[in-house]
């Protein structure tokens, strides 16, 4: 069996969304200290809606793919579903990764929840639960 799915080839390949949003309601950013690989993520959002989503990573071909799977997962979601996003759906949609790059996938649900909190602190108005 190939290493990666073609999904994550194609994701990484032709990665969807990357970029930077000049002026995004949220942005959040994660590291991996054991591989050094760092994943950035912006959002706009409109009443309470996932407008757009972009994102710049610097690292291996399963982080690529992964952000590119994720920002295509949560696109034109609720926020309250992209809260929910776990890197497990990110690793199924992208049918599959080989366990020791799991870790990648972790790294997108991380940057969408940290661009969320980052949002929440700025519209602290929009948070549900308080
Ligand atoms: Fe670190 Fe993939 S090896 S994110």
């Amino acid at each position: 069996m190939a290493l990666y799915s073609e999904k994550v080839m194609d994701h990484f390949r032709n990665p969807r969304n990357v970029g930077v949003i000049d002026d995004a309601d949220g942005v959040g950013e994660v590291g991996n200290a054991k591989c050094g690989d760092i994943m950035k993520m912006y959002l706009k959002i409109d009443d309470d809606v996932i407008s757009d989503v972009k994102f710049e990573t610097f690292g291996c071909a399963s982080a690529v793919a992964s952000s590119s799977m994720a920002t295509e997962l949560i696109k034109g979601k609720p926020v309250s579903e992209a809260m929910t996003l776990t890197n497990k759906a990110v690793a199924e949609a992208l049918d599959g990764l080989p366990a020791y790059k799991m870790h990648c996938s972790v790294l997108a649900e991380e940057a969408i929840k940290n661009a969320l909190d980052d949002y929440y602190e700025k519209h602290p108005e929009k948070r549900k639960d308080n």
